[in-house]
C-alpha cells in the first residue's frame, strides 16, 4: 500500500512529524511525502524538518507565496503529476490551508480517495479563506479524522458520516513525546525575560494583520495589556506580519514590544510554557498553551476549538485596542482546566488504523 502525504505550510509540518512516524513504525504503507512550498523561509520550513526528524519530501512542488487562486492552481496541477507517477491508494492532507484544499481536490479529481487530519472543525465567518478549505476539503475526503467528538457531531451536521473517526490531537501527542526537551528558562534568557514575567504574543490571519488599522490597534492593545499587567510582551512575527507593520509605518507600536523571529516548535512550546498566557490567532497555538497548562486570548472571530473557550479557560477577543487592553479582567477570573479532551497522545496512530481500516 502506498499513501502520499502533502503538506506545505508550519502546522502541517509538526502533524506530519507524527503521522508519518507512526506509519513508517507500523509498515503501514509506502509514504511518500510531498512539500507544496507554500511555506519557504528557513525558520518557517526547514527549521521544522530538522528539529522534529522529518525525512526529505520526495517532491517539492516550489509554489511560493500568490494570490489564493495562484497558490491553489499551483498546488492542484503539480501534485497532480506527482500522483499520476506515483498512483498511491490515498492522499493525506492536513487542516486548513490552500495546500490542503488544492490537495485533495486533486486527488478526489483522480479518484484518488482522500484522508483529512483535522476534520469536522467548524467556525464563523464562513467566508474566513480557511473555513472554505476546511469545509470543501471535508465534503472531498473519504476517511476524516476529527481531534475531538465536537469534530464528528459536527460532520454529522453536514451528513458527513461513513469514514469518520474521532482520532485525538496529534499536536497533544506531539507535546507528551517532546516535552522532556522543552527549555522554558534557556528560551526565555535568550530575549532577556524572567519566567513568568511576559506574555507570549501571535498574530498572522489575514484578517488581523493585513489592514493597517486593525494591526495598529491590535499592537497597541498588546502595549496597553502589558503595562496593566505588569508584563513584557514577546510578539514572534510571522513574515507577513512583520512586512506589513513596515508597510503601514506601525514600527512605533511595534518597538514597545520584544520581537523576535518566528520560533521553531521547540522554543516556542519552551516559551509557552514559560510564559504567564498566550495571546494568539493561531489554531493550534490556542491548544498547545492548554496543553502547556497556560490560558490563551485569541484575536479571531471564533474558534473551532470551543472545548476550550466554552468552559471559560480560552477567552475570545476582537483585534481592538480596548478590547485588547481589558482582556486582563476575564484572565484575573479562575478557571479550572477543562480534562482531556483531545485524546490520549495517541492521535498519530490512531490515524493510521483508521487510514488502514479504510482502506482495506
Ligand atoms: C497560512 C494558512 C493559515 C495558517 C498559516 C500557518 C492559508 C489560506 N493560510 O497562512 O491557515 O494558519 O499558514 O502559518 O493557507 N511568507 C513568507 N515566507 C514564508 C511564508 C509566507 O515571507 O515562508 C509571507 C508571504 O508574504 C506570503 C504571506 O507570508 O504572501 C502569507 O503566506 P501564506 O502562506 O499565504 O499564508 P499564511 O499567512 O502563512
Amino acid at each position: 500500500m502506498k499513501v502520499v502525504s502533502l503538506v506545505g505550510a508550519r502546522p502541517q509540518f509538526i502533524k506530519e512529524a507524527l503521522v508519518g512516524e507512526a506509519a513508517r513504525a507500523a509498515g503501514a504503507w509506502e509514504h511518500v511525502l510531498v512539500h507544496s512550498g507554500q511555506h519557504y523561509d528557513a525558520r518557517m520550513s526547514d527549521v521544522f524538518f530538522q528539529e522534529l526528524g522529518i525525512p526529505e519530501p520526495k517532491y517539492h512542488l516550489g509554489v511560493g507565496s500568490g494570490s489564493h487562486a495562484a497558490m491553489t492552481a499551483a498546488v492542484l496541477t503539480g501534485l497532480e503529476k506527482a500522483l499520476l507517477e506515483e498512483r498511491p491508494d490515498a492522499l493525506l492532507v492536513y487542516g486548513d490551508t490552500n495546500t490542503t484544499l488544492a490537495g485533495a481536490l486533486a486527488a478526489a479529481k483522480l479518484r484518488i480517495p482522500v484522508a483529512h487530519v483535522e476534520a469536522g472543525v467548524r467556525m464563523a465567518p464562513k467566508t474566513m479563506p480557511e473555513e472554505i478549505n476546511r469545509v470543501l476539503s471535508d465534503h472531498l475526503a473519504a476517511i476524516l479524522c476529527c481531534c475531538s467528538s465536537l469534530g464528528r457531531e459536527n460532520l454529522a451536521r453536514e451528513g458527513i458520516t461513513s469514514g469518520v473517526f474521532v482520532s485525538g490531537d496529534v499536536l497533544y501527542d506531539l507535546y507528551v513525546r517532546m516535552r522532556e526537551r522543552f527549555e522554558p528558562e534557556a528560551a526565555c534568557a535568550r530575549y532577556g525575560l524572567e519566567p513568568g514575567s511576559f506574555l507570549l504574543a501571535t498574530l498572522h490571519r489575514d484578517y488581523n494583520v493585513d489592514e493597517r488599522e486593525t494591526l495598529r490597534g491590535c499592537l497597541e492593545g498588546l502595549v496597553r495589556l502589558g503595562a496593566e499587567s505588569g508584563l513584557s510582551v514577546l510578539l514572534p512575527l510571522h513574515p507577513r506580519t512583520r512586512k506589513n507593520i513596515e508597510t503601514f509605518g506601525c514600527g512605533d507600536a511595534a518597538r514597545r514590544l520584544v520581537l523576535a523571529e518566528p520560533p521553531g516548535y521547540l522554543e516556542l512550546m519552551s516559551l509557552t510554557l514559560a510564559c504567564a498566557f498566550v495571546l494568539t490567532d493561531s489554531g493550534g497555538l490556542q491548544k498547545e498553551a492548554f496543553y502547556a497548562g497556560r490560558r490563551a486570548v485569541v484575536i479571531m472571530p471564533d474558534t473551532g476549538w470551543r472545548e476550550l473557550t466554552d468552559c471559560g479557560w480560552n477567552i475570545l477577543c476582537e483585534p481592538r485596542a480596548d478590547a485588547i487592553a481589558g482582556v486582563g479582567e476575564s484572565l484575573a477570573r479562575t478557571v479550572p482546566p477543562p480534562g482531556n479532551v483531545y485524546g490520549e497522545g495517541n492521535a498519530a496512530g490512531e490515524i493510521v488504523r483508521a487510514v488502514r481500516q479504510q482502506l482495506s
